[in-house]
């Protein structure tokens, strides 16, 4: 379904019915990367998958922060008529994006999943870089940095065809999409504090050989609270939703299901 937001079209499946899980994915990717969890969850749960700004199915602004794709995951809940605490799982800059939700909606938030993130803000070298491929994607397209992210996105053992998939996805994501989520990234802040002072379920899956968001930044993530689980995914690499997503299924499922106050029940 497309939802208007100020004028703008985000686009958002949302599947069968239960408890509320919002799914949030990464850069430049879209909705589509929850395929696997919603063959698999459709019948337990109301999952909620929308594409983000500039993503997938969903119209692009110029510019866009953290806190604009938060507040149009608030928008979406709302149009939806979904007002109980969520499940909030975030893939990467979805994470990003969840923790800024939290901050401004702690109170929808029942749970929460952070898979193949981190909670640190970038260092300035880091956000430097991505202001300057922000400027290059407006004048040359998304597919630069499609080429340059698809061989970190996988681990080893990834097949060709799931490669090839998601280059073609992230090259679709348009310029202006692709720049201004750069752009909310190279400006989001830290968020070790706020992950710390959460007090709901967390569960941290991490992908054994992510290059982009490795195994020690889950490991930093836990250190900030203790009180989450950890499950580090073999032979995979940032793409663990896709590239395993049994082992992601069973892990999100299994998290989901022993939740003590289930969310939105
Ligand atoms: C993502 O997968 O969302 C991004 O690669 C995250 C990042 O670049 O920090």
């Amino acid at each position: 379904m497309n939802i208007t937001i100020d004028g703008r079209t985000l686009h958002c499946e949302v599947h069968g019915d239960g408890p509320a899980v919002l799914l949030v994915h990464g850069f430049p990717l879209s909705g589509r990367l929850w395929d696997p969890v919603v063959a698999s969850l459709r019948q337990e749960f109301r999952l909620i998958v929308p594409d983000l700004r500039g993503h997938g199915l969903s119209a692009a602004t110029p510019t866009a922060t953290v806190g604009d794709y938060a507040d149009d995951l608030a928008a979406l809940l709302d149009a939806i008529g979904e007002s109980r605490p969520v499940a909030l799982v975030g893939m990467s800059m979805g994470g990003y994006v969840a923790f800024e939700f939290c901050r401004r909606y702690r109170r929808r938030v029942g749970a929460l999943v952070l898979t193949n993130t981190r909670a640190q803000a970038d260092t300035a070298e880091a956000a430097r870089g991505r202001r300057e491929t922000a400027a290059r994607v407006r004048l040359e397209g998304s597919a630069i940095v499609a080429d340059a992210m698809t061989p970190k996105l996988f681990g080893p053992d990834a097949p060709k065809a799931l490669r090839e998939a998601w280059r073609a996805i992230m090259a679709a994501t348009p310029p202006d999409g692709v720049a201004a989520a750069l752009l909310a990234m190279a400006d989001r802040p830290d968020s070790l504090a706020t992950l710390a002072g959460l007090d709901c379920p967390i569960l941290i899956v991490a992908g054994e050989h992510d290059a982009i968001a490795p195994p020690a930044d889950a490991q930093a993530m836990r250190e900030a609270a203790p009180h989450a689980q950890l499950e580090i995914v073999p032979a995979t690499g940032h793409m663990t939703v896709v590239e395993r997503p049994d082992r992601f299924v069973a892990a999100l499922a299994a998290f989901l299901r022993t939740l003590d106050a289930k969310p939105g029940r």
